[in-house]
């Protein structure tokens, strides 16, 4: 199952099972990375609808992507966490509207219902078997979409009056994802990814490196090898922009350069989408780390490139910045050692920036390494 994927299904499955959401409800989500893709994929299956909200500044397949699965997607203006109009903010917004939507539903629904109680019975009886009559021969015309929207939870079971699962119906009311913040996030990466590695080296592994988006992967993984085996060295990469690198190094956030007044024009100016943040989210709060690199924007396209020439990957900024790290920690470990990283994303979501001739251009970031030496320095 693909990396944003499993971390989709944990986030909806968690909160089917605490009843957050009910089946026909909107998960919302603010997100530029993958999670939002995650969840517009696997939110339907579920019988659930999927709202995201995404910086405007963000590749824009990815909100076409987000809209052919069948989600809604609001672009915005990018701006500080620390803003109401914040992407993560707004998204927080549309589930408690959803909710304020559906408990308006729910009473008008009531009021309704109460006036009905007057319809004298045989009328009611007469209603009714109409009504499963015309019900039945919709399902029986309809049954590749009734079994697509089928949901996997027992609390989305269509026959259980007050979870129906026509999402098509009144509003059910939202759940605000947060990927960041939410620490079914953090369970997945630590019962799923975290035990695949294992599995799959055998536990002959000595490191782990991988960027931050949420802090997810990097929290769950290195919080479950370092249980199997604390030698094994757990690294964070982190792209520009990000604050992460100064937080692990040296317990600060910012560095005097990124502070509030002197940062750039928009402090997430890098190509690399998805990863770096300047906040520890409760989810990186859960990393066991022993240290962290940087990488920049030239390194990652470069490595990008390196990795399609040679070993036919074709792969998109957060996975190229991945193994940019995987390269320094091999180098600094030296031979004999095994290095895992991630491989999260496909550069076929990457194309009108990270795969963009001209962008690169425009940008200073052309290709023209051969080989490793841009990372000599
Ligand atoms: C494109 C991309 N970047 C980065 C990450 C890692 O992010 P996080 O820290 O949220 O686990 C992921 C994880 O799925 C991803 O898909």
């Amino acid at each position: 199952m693909p990396q944003g994927d499993r971390v989709a299904v944990k986030i909806i499955e968690e909160a089917l099972e605490s009843g957050d959401l009910i089946c026909g409800g909107t998960v919302t989500e603010g997100s530029a990375g993958s999670t939002a893709i995650s969840l517009a994929t696997v939110a339907p299956a579920y019988g659930c609808r999927c709202h995201v909200v995404i910086p405007d500044d963000a590749a824009i397949e990815k909100s076409q992507i987000i809209e052919a699965l069948g989600a809604t997607v609001e672009r915005v203006r990018p701006v500080s966490i620390t803003h109401r109009d914040h992407f993560v903010n707004i998204a927080r917004r549309r589930a408690l509207e959803a909710n304020k939507l559906a408990a308006k539903q729910r009473e008008s629904n009531e009021t309704q219902t109460n006036g009905l109680d007057h319809i004298n019975s045989k009328m009611m009886d007469d209603k009714l078997a109409t009504m499963q009559s015309e019900s039945k021969k919709t399902q029986n015309n309809d049954q590749t979409h009734v079994s697509t929207k089928m949901p996997h939870n027992s609390k989305c079971d269509p026959s259980s009056d007050s979870k129906g699962c026509d999402p098509s119906s009144d509003s059910k009311g939202g759940f605000f994802a947060d990927q960041f913040e939410n620490m079914a996030n953090y369970r997945a990466h630590y019962e799923w990814t975290g035990p695949e590695i294992w599995e799959q080296t055998k536990g002959s592994l000595h490191a782990f490196v991988a960027a931050a988006g949420t802090g997810g992967t990097i929290a769950g993984v290195s919080r479950y090898l370092k249980e199997k085996n604390r030698s094994i060295k757990c690294f964070l990469m982190d792209p520009p922009g990000s604050g992460l690198f100064n937080k692990v190094t040296r317990g600060v956030m910012y560095t005097k350069e990124e502070a509030e007044g002197k940062r750039l024009k928009n402090p997430f100016d890098t190509i690399t989408e998805g990863i770096g943040i300047n906040r520890v989210t409760r989810n990186f709060m859960m990393a066991e780390l022993d240290g962290a690199y940087r990488g920049t924007d030239r390194e990652a396209v470069e490595m990008s490139r390196f990795l399609l020439r040679n070993d036919g990957l074709f792969l998109g900024s957060s996975s190229a910045m991945n193994c940019v790290g995987a390269v320094r920690v091999a180098r600094d470990l030296g031979p004999g050692h095994t290095i895992v990283t991630i491989l999260c994303d496909s550069g076929m979501r990457h194309l009108s920036k990270f795969f963009n001739d001209q962008y690169l251009a425009d940008h200073g970031l052309t290709p023209t390494a051969t080989g490793l030496e841009f990372l000599d320095k």
